[in-house]
């Protein structure tokens, strides 16, 4: 049998590349379980989507810790209890620090709405418009402690060409929707290969 590599989806909001990513373990595509889903809301809808799939779920309010340090730690420990081998960002709006990124030195990824370097931070694809660039796409990269500066995995990329900001939004989750999966199974397979 295969060894299917544990991750657990940490996001913040709507879940469309949590629902994207976990279709992918079930049909074949990405030879990975979601073991666990993290969102920093308990109101996230990411919640919901991970109850009707059957994936267990973790909320959490971060201003009730004491730091960052605090929550961190405490998902390590959820984390660890689970058996999660990777993190995996998809819409998770909030910087990753120490305590996570020694515990999964090398093992977090995230999914960027921008062909990065361009456009880091929030709200990527409205200072894409905004700047009058003519490409717009999706960044898939290994999380550091910058703000979307880790090293890249793949890109892919289109012309703006003049569309409205839903049409690019929807160009842009279109190409998530594909690309997230295909370069984890990559990824993963890669690692089981050394
Ligand atoms: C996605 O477009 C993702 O690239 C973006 O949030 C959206 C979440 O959508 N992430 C960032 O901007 C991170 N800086 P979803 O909740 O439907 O998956």
């Amino acid at each position: 049998m295969k060894n299917r590599t544990k991750m657990a989806v940490f996001a913040s909001g709507n879940g469309s590349n949590f629902q994207a990513l976990y279709e992918a373990t079930q049909d074949g595509r990405l030879d990975a379980d979601i073991v666990l889903v993290v969102a920093d809301k308990p109101s996230a809808f990411v919640l919901e989507r991970a109850k009707q799939a059957g994936v267990p779920a973790f909320s959490f309010t971060p201003r009730e810790y004491a730091s960052k340090q605090a929550y961190e730690s405490m998902l390590v420990e959820k984390l660890e209890g689970a058996g999660v081998e990777w993190l995996v960002l998809a819409g998770f709006m909030r910087l990753i620090g120490p305590v996570l990124l020694r515990t999964y030195e090398n093992r977090i990824v995230n999914i960027h709405p921008s062909v990065l370097p361009a456009f880091p931070g929030k709200d990527a694809i409205g200072q894409t418009l905004e700047a009058g660039a003519k490409e717009a796409g999706v960044t898939v990269h290994f999380v550091d402690e910058g703000m979307d500066t880790g090293a890249i995995i793949a890109q892919r990329s289109f012309a703006v060409d003049g569309s409205d900001r839903e049409t690019v939004e929807r160009k842009i989750h279109e190409i998530e929707h594909q690309l997230y999966p295909e370069s984890l199974q990559q990824l993963f397979s890669r690692q089981q290969s050394v």
